[in-house]
C-alpha cells in the first residue's frame, strides 16, 4: 500500500470512454481494501456526486467539480488527507486536465482501442509530456484498454496492443472489460461489493477484473516500472505480468 496520498489523475480527450466507471468501480475497491479514497469529481455531470449521493460508500469521498486553475491546489490539499486521490475529469484537453496530469504520481489514459481512439489518447500522452517538461520530471502514465471484450480480442485491439509496444508506450495488462456490473452498481449508488448476484450477470468475474485492475494500480503506483520489461509480451489478457499463460 503506498504510505502516503498518492495522485491518480483519469485523463482522455475523448469522451465517453470510461473514465468515471474506472474511478468509481477502482475506489469501491481500494475504499474495501481498507485505503481512504478521495476523488475529485471534475467531470462536468458530476457523476461520482451523483454516485455518492443516496448511500455513502464507507472510506470514500467525493469533492464537487472546481474551476480549471483550481485543480492542482485542490489535489494537492486532497493528498494530505487521503491514501489515494483519483481525479476523474472531463474528457478535454483542457487547462484543468492539465493540471490534473501536473499534480499527478500517476496518469490512467484510458482508451477503447480503436483508431479515433489511439488519437484522442495520443493528445492526451501529448499533454502529459508537455507537463513532464514544463516540471522536469517523468509523469508516470499507463495507457489502459476499456470496455473491451472479455470473450474475444478484436484485430483492431490486437493492432492497437502492437502499435503501443512499438511504440514502447506503457499500458496496463489489465483491461476494464464491458461487463454489466460496471454499469448497474453506478446506476445503483451502491459500492460494487453491495450488488447481489440477481442485480448482476457474472459479478464475481466483474470482480476479479477489478481486482487485477485494483493490484497492477497499487504495484505501478508503488513502483512507476512495474510491469514495463515486460512490455514485448505478445499477450494481454487479465493476469498479472508475473503469470505464465
Ligand atoms: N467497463 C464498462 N462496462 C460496462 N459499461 C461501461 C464500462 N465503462 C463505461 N461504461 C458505460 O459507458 C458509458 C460511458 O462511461 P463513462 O461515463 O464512465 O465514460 P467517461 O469517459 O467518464 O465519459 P465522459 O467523457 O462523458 O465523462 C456509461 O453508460 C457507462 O455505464
Ligand atoms: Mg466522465
Amino acid at each position: 500500500m503506498p504510505e502516503s496520498g498518492k495522485i491518480v489523475a483519469v485523463a482522455s480527450s475523448k469522451g465517453g470512454v470510461g473514465k468515471s466507471s474506472y474511478i468509481m468501480a477502482i475506489a469501491s475497491a481500494l475504499a474495501k481494501s481498507g485505503l481512504n479514497v478521495g476523488i475529485l469529481d471534475n467531470d462536468p455531470n458530476q457523476p461520482v456526486i451523483e454516485w455518492l449521493s443516496e448511500n455513502p460508500v464507507e472510506n470514500i469521498t467525493a469533492t464537487a467539480k472546481v474551476s480549471d486553475t483550481e485543480v492542482f491546489d485542490t489535489l494537492d490539499n486532497m493528498r494530505e488527507n487521503y491514501d489515494i486521490v483519483l481525479a476523474d475529469m472531463e474528457g478535454s484537453a483542457n487547462l484543468g486536465v492539465a493540471m490534473a496530469i501536473a499534480s499527478a504520481d500517476l496518469v490512467i489514459v484510458p482508451s477503447q482501442g480503436s483508431s479515433l481512439d489511439h488519437k484522442e489518447a495520443a493528445k492526451t500522452l501529448g499533454l502529459i509530456k508537455n507537463q513532464s517538461k514544463l516540471q522536469r520530471r517523468d509523469i508516470p502514465f499507463r495507457i489502459l484498454f476499456t470496455r473491451t471484450n472479455q470473450a474475444i480480442t478484436p484485430r483492431t485491439l490486437k493492432r492497437a496492443y502492437q502499435q503501443l509496444r512499438e511504440r514502447k508506450l506503457p499500458y496496463m495488462k489489465a483491461e476494464f472489460n464491458n461487463l454489466e456490473a460496471f454499469k448497474v452498481f453506478v446506476e445503483e449508488g451502491r459500492s460494487i461489493y453491495n450488488l447481489t448476484d440477481a442485480e448482476a450477470p457474472n459479478l464475481k468475474g466483474a470482480l476479479k477484473v477489478l481486482h487485477a485492475l485494483a493490484s497492477e494500480l497499487i504495484a505501478v503506483l508503488k513502483d512507476p516500472s512495474y510491469g514495463l520489461e515486460t512490455e514485448d509480451r505478445s499477450d494481454h489478457a487479465n493476469t498479472p505480468a508475473d503469470v505464465k499463460e
